[in-house]
């Protein structure tokens, strides 16, 4: 399963990039307006801390002409890996199919249905993003949806892939790993509490004393 950072903060991408082995970025207007900065000099910054890792941002315009001029610009100023995130809606389904034609990476996002998935991958779509928290808010089961999702396209051979995100939970993370998603994109704050546990800094610590205790303070193995 992959993973990726939701976020446009540079310094939470640059943190969590040092340390875990991240496929890629995730952004959407609200999480890009929050940075006040210049909408392309963040791309090209967020491009320059993850290399050529996936980056995925998403269209503004609620028109299929306005989706394609969108991603047009995006393209034309953003180089590397890039993946086009167009919401599942009338206007959307339909800028898939042409930007499809025009070698662009999609991923189709706000998802909140199998059906509307599915439709997205007919439609050439890379990746589908199922918006779990705000399925579960409406007590629509964001973990069924993203099962659900897994399994038609596992049903049907497609090599669309899942892309479960919005998260407000390590638990929400952790089930829709179990139930088969291909990737998940997570804020910062939940990616480290996936990876960080008390009892492994305990443990840690315990080791560290236990060899001091023996060998003096300071040496590590490369330094006896
Ligand atoms: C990512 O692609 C989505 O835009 C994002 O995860 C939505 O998350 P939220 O529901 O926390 O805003």
């Amino acid at each position: 399963m992959l993973y990726m950072l939701d976020s446009a903060n540079i310094e939470e991408i640059r943190k969590a990039c040092d340390v875990f082995p991240l496929a890629g970025v995730t952004t959407n207007p609200s999480i890009i307006t929050r940075e006040k900065k210049d909408f392309f000099s963040l791309l090209k910054e967020i491009r320059s801390v993850i290399g050529n890792k996936m980056m995925h941002v998403q269209v503004l315009g609620t028109t299929t002409e306005d989706m394609l001029k969108d991603a047009a610009s995006i393209r034309e100023k953003v180089d590397g890996s890039l993946f086009i995130k167009i919401p599942v809606s009338d206007a959307g389904y339909k800028a898939m199919q042409i930007l499809k034609k025009d070698g662009f990476g999609i991923t189709a996002t706000a998802i909140y249905t199998p059906q509307q998935a599915l439709i997205a991958a007919n439609c050439g779509a890379d990746f589908t993003a199922p918006y779990v928290n705000r399925i579960d808010n409406i007590s629509g089961m964001g973990v069924n949806v993203v099962s659900m999702i897994t399994d038609l396209f596992n049903l049907h051979g497609l090599s669309t892939r899942v892309l479960a995100a919005s998260f407000k939970n390590v638990q929400q993370v952790h089930e829709v790993a179990l139930a088969g998603t291909h990737s998940v994109t997570v804020g910062a704050d939940i990616l480290w509490k996936l990876a960080r546990h008390p009892l492994t800094d305990m443990s840690v610590e315990q080791f560290t004393k236990d060899w001091n205790a023996q060998y003096g303070e300071g040496k590590c193995i490369y330094n006896m």
